[in-house]
Parts: structure tokens; sequence; C-alpha cells
């Protein structure tokens, strides 16, 4: 922590804002039912603390590899059972889930199975088990699918043999094989369903990215559509938008996200990406806290049921169950106004404004609203946040209006402490980044966000912080060259806020209002992906 800035006068009057808030950002689960039900379906994810092989870099029998998983498969199968129990209709594992990480090409090789590709055939391994040698994976993930009468989401390690038979013109890797990181899926009688492929490989030496980006769906009896993924590709292109922009708005996402803040936390951008691209996410994270992995939910765009380990929290697995509507289009038929998300457990559940836009007059700040006297003073810094050069100007007084650009990208805010505040010894920043992201992966990026600083110099922007005990309503706004912009707003003690409001218009304007806040604001983020510039 950083000392000695002074600390920042205290506002004495309440302020008034001048417009009138039109949408409340929760509605309470015990609110009537609607007259008639939208379709719903129950999910389950669950975070899994996993048991790892200690020695990962040694390669091992295929009778000890599976003695391994199988301790793993253990724990699935409770949670399945208990997930049906819950009634959940379809249950995700996380990514790495069975065997765990860095192991080599060659040591991983005990864990591989050759997963047949069910668009070529069908197989059920629980009901056909001789089908395929080496496939105990396979069948026993099978026989929990229909034992428990759910669709069964896992992620495994794959070996295919040379040729590839769906690219068989693609070269080789110089070993003669190719190792893929595997989402499959089980219907619930226990049919492989689907097959897919990670594209964005986030240091994985004991794999290949495919070929060819592969564009997975499959269907359901009780919510059409799913389409698949794995962690890091949420944040490119292929396969994740590609899926979206063919219409799925149901995606399953398992996860071995590292967390980072202040920006790209699991469930923040979990969230983030759900609210950006309209769309249900099936999250399922790792726990590990060595590794800094926790983080999973059930999102979609009216509700949110998550979970976050906090330090201290003892280190365990953690099943989510929620009820939510059918977001498949074509499913449902004919566009239903599906306001209300059903939510169970402890989680939140709110209103979404109709199609995102603002029709009330003043429901946006003025933007002619008189600029704070700080403003006139504000200068602005560049410090790195998650290897990222941000440029800063720092928030001084309990409101005003900024703005910050980084080059010709500028991001505006207005904002307003709520008074009273327990606590105003807390340093906020405006951040603007346009460009390149190149650590540990290549993404092009535009973002504005308003950051809680970890210290009290602006040198403290945009580190690492959790906790905050300031509230503030604030108007975010920048304009994007994408229209690809995922909104987020996380509170004190990893706890998601849905943005109150969030416009977007023409000539890529975003803007997101938010207030009454329930905690403190940790960070507000509007990450901007300009995946065309990503090979640039
Ligand atoms: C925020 O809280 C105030 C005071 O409790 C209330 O009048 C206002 O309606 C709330 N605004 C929203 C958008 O919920
Ligand atoms: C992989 O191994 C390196 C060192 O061998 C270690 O620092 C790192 O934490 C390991 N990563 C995982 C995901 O286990
Ligand atoms: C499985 O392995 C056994 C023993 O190696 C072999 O006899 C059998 O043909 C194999 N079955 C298939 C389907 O490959
Ligand atoms: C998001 O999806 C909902 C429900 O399918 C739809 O009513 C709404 O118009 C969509 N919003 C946007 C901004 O596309």
């Amino acid at each position: 922590m950083q000392p000695n800035l002074k600390r920042k006068s205290r506002e004495e009057t309440m302020f008034l804002f001048v417009v009138v808030f039109v949408s409340l950002p929760f509605t309470s689960a015990a609110e009537p039912e609607p007259v008639v039900d939208p379709p719903s379906y129950v999910a389950a994810v669950y975070e899994h603390h996993l048991i790892l092989n200690p020695e990962p870099h040694v390669p091992l029998s295929r009778t000890a590899a599976l003695q391994h998983m199988h301790q793993n498969l253990d724990i699935y199968e409770e949670q399945a059972a208990q997930a049906a129990q819950r009634g959940a209709q379809i249950l995700v594992f996380p990514e790495d889930g069975l065997q765990g990480f860095n192991f080599s090409r060659t040591s991983i090789s005990g864990y591989l199975e050759t997963i047949p590709d069910p668009q070529q055939e069908r197989w059920n391994p629980c009901t056909e088990p001789d089908r395929y040698n080496n496939t105990e994976v396979l069948q026993r993930l099978s026989c929990i699918a229909r034992r428990y009468k759910l669709y069964v989401v896992a992620n495994m390690a794959d070996l295919q043999p040379c040729p590839l038979k769906t690219h068989p013109s693609s070269s080789c890797p110089p070993d003669g094989r190719w190792q893929f990181n595997t989402n499959v899926v089980f219907s619930s009688d226990g049919q492989l369903v689907a097959r897919y492929h990670k594209q964005n490989l986030y240091f994985e030496n004991s794999f290949d990215t495919p070929p060819q980006p592969e564009i997975i769906t499959f269907d359901t009896p009780f919510a059409g559509k799913f389409g698949l993924l794995i962690c890091f590709d949420i944040l490119f292109h292929e396969p994740t938008v590609t899926l979206v922009e063919r219409g799925v708005r149901q995606l399953i996402f398992p996860t071995a996200w590292m967390n980072q803040l202040p920006l790209l936390d699991s469930i923040q951008f979990q969230q983030a990406f759900s609210l950006g691209a309209n769309v249900t996410l099936l999250a399922a994270n790792i726990r590990n806290d060595r590794l800094i992995m926790t983080g999973s939910g059930i999102y979609t765009p009216f509700s949110a049921t998550y979970h976050h380990a906090k330090t201290g929290d003892p280190e365990e697995g953690r099943l989510l169950v929620a009820r939510v509507p059918v977001l498949d289009p074509l499913w449902v038929g004919q566009s239903v106004a599906m306001e209300e998300g059903v939510a169970k457990e402890k989680s939140m559940s709110y209103r979404a404004t109709d199609s995102g836009s603002c029709h009330q007059e003043g429901c946006l700040f003025s933007r002619t609203e008189p600029t704070s006297a700080a403003d006139a003073y504000s200068t602005t810094s560049t410090s790195s946040m998650m290897y990222d050069p941000f440029t800063f100007v720092l928030l001084k007084g309990t409101k005003g209006s900024l703005n910050v650009c980084d080059g010709t990208f500028c991001c505006h805010l207005q904002y307003q402490q709520q008074l009273p505040q327990v606590n105003s010894k807390e340093l906020y920043a405006l951040g603007a980044f346009a460009g390149t992201h190149i650590v540990n992966g290549r993404y092009a990026l535009q973002v504005c966000t308003l950051v809680r600083c970890a210290g009290l110099n602006a040198a403290s922007c945009g580190q690492e912080v959790e906790e905050a005990e300031t509230k503030m309503d604030f108007l975010l706004e920048g304009t994007f060259e994408t229209r690809y912009v995922y909104p987020s707003v996380l509170a004190s003690h990893m706890v998601l806020e849905q943005p109150e409001h969030l416009d977007k218009s023409a000539h890529g304007r975003v803007s997101m209002k938010h207030s009454n806040m329930s905690g403190g604001l940790v960070s507000a983020c509007l990450y901007g992906r300009m995946y065309h510039l990503d090979h640039a």
C-alpha cells in the first residue's frame, strides 16, 4: 500500500441527480411469477477442486493415469447425483478437471483417449463399451450422464492419429499424432453428442491447435442449441464470436482460469461476456488456490448465479444450480420477452432494460452537466494494468466529470459518490487503453475503466485490489471502433453488479450507467475487443 496522498475533502451536502433512473437493478426472487412462464431449464456447473498429479512431467502408465482420473471421476459422479436431485438437466465440469495441468506432450500420453467424431457416428460408450479400446473415461462419463439422466459436458485429452479425418491434408505434428484439449458432451441417455477441440491454447505444451477453428454445437430437447468453447477461447473471435453470430445464444464454458484483477477476474469477464454478447454462459472453473483459480457461474442477460472463493475459504468444490430461461430463438419459436430470470440459490436476478437501449427522456446523464472544478486540474499518468499501459486521470472530490484519452480513443466519466461515505480515503481513477495486449497472449483492445487504485498515489492505479468501501453512481462511456464491448461492474469482495443501464448508439458510442451500489466499487469496465486487429 502506498500512503501519502492527502485526504480527499468530503462533500457535506447531499447531491441530487438531475435525472430519474428508470429501471430497477434487482428484482427479488420472491416476486410473483409472470402469468405465462417463459420456457426454462435447470442448468448446473461444478467448480472442481481437482486431485492433481504431483509430477505432471513424469510419464505414467495408462493404468496409473486411469487410477488418477477415476479419483476425479468419483467426485464428478457424486456431483452429478446431487445436480440430478436438484433437477439439473445439464451439468458442466471444468477444463482440465480430470487430468490437471503442466504435462508435456509425452507425459500426458497415459491420459489420452481417442474420441470418435460424433458428427460421423453415433456411439453410446456406456451401452457399447466394446466398440473402442482405451475409452474408460468416455465410458464412465457416458454412464454418469445416463445414470443421472442429464446432459454432461466434460473436458479431457483427445488423441487423433494422422492424418486427421476432418482435415486429411493438414500437416501432421512431428511426432505423428494430434493431441487436443477437448470438450465432450453426452446426452441424458449417454450418447456422445459433441466433441470440440480448443482453438486458443494458453501455454499448453501437451496440446495442438486444431488446423481449422471448430464451430461446434449440440441440440437438447429441453433448451435447443448450445455452443462450446474452452477457457482462453472466450477472448477471441474463433470460435466464440462466430458461434454468437450464427445465432447460438447459449454457450458452455469449461475453464481453468487464473484470476487477474482488476479487469479479468473469472466471474467478472464471465458476466461481461454474457451481457456484452446477450447470451447465456454456463461457466465451470477449477478451484485451486495456489494457481489462483476460482469463479464459476450460470449467467444470462437477466440473472447471474455465481461462486467466487475468497481468501481463507476452505479449498473445495462447489455445485451451482439455477433455472434459467431458454435463449434459443429457433427453439422458442417466437421471441418471448423474458425479463424475469428465475434464479435459485443465492444469486442475483435482475431486470434488463428492454432492448439495451434507452427510450426514456433524460435516462442518460445530461452531457452538459457542469464539470467539477477539479476537472480543470486533472493530469494524466500512465501506469501498467495487467501489463498494458493505461492512461489514467484521478478522480478528485465526491462528484465530477472527467475525460481521458489514449491516443484518439477517449473515455468519459460522470460520477457521484453515494453519501455519506463510511470512508472516503480511497483513490479512484478513470483509465483508457487502446492497443494490443502482448503479454501471455496477443489481442487488440480498447478499454474504458473506472478502478479503485490499490494505494493512495497514481502509480498504484491498475494494481490488484479486491475490496472497496466507496459506493459510486456513475456513467462510463467511450466511443469504440468495435461493436464488441463487454461491460462489467465489480463490487467489493467479488460481488458482481448488473449495470443498471447499457446503451449502444450509432458511431460506436457505448455507455454504462449504474447507481445504488450494494457494495464499494472495485472496478467498472467497458472492455472492447478489436478482433479485426488481432493479426495486424
Ligand atoms: C436509488 O435509490 C434511491 C433512494 O433509495 C431511489 O429513490 C432510486 O429509485 C434508486 N434508483 C434506482 C435506479 O434503483
Ligand atoms: C507448471 O510448472 C511450473 C514450474 O515447473 C510452475 O511454476 C507452475 O505453477 C505450474 N503450473 C501449473 C498450472 O501447475
Ligand atoms: C482391443 O484390444 C484387444 C487386445 O489388444 C484386441 O484384441 C482387440 O481387437 C481390440 N479391440 C478393438 C475394437 O480395437
Ligand atoms: C437480448 O436478448 C433478449 C432476449 O432474447 C432480447 O429481448 C433483447 O432484445 C436482446 N438485447 C439486445 C440488446 O440485443
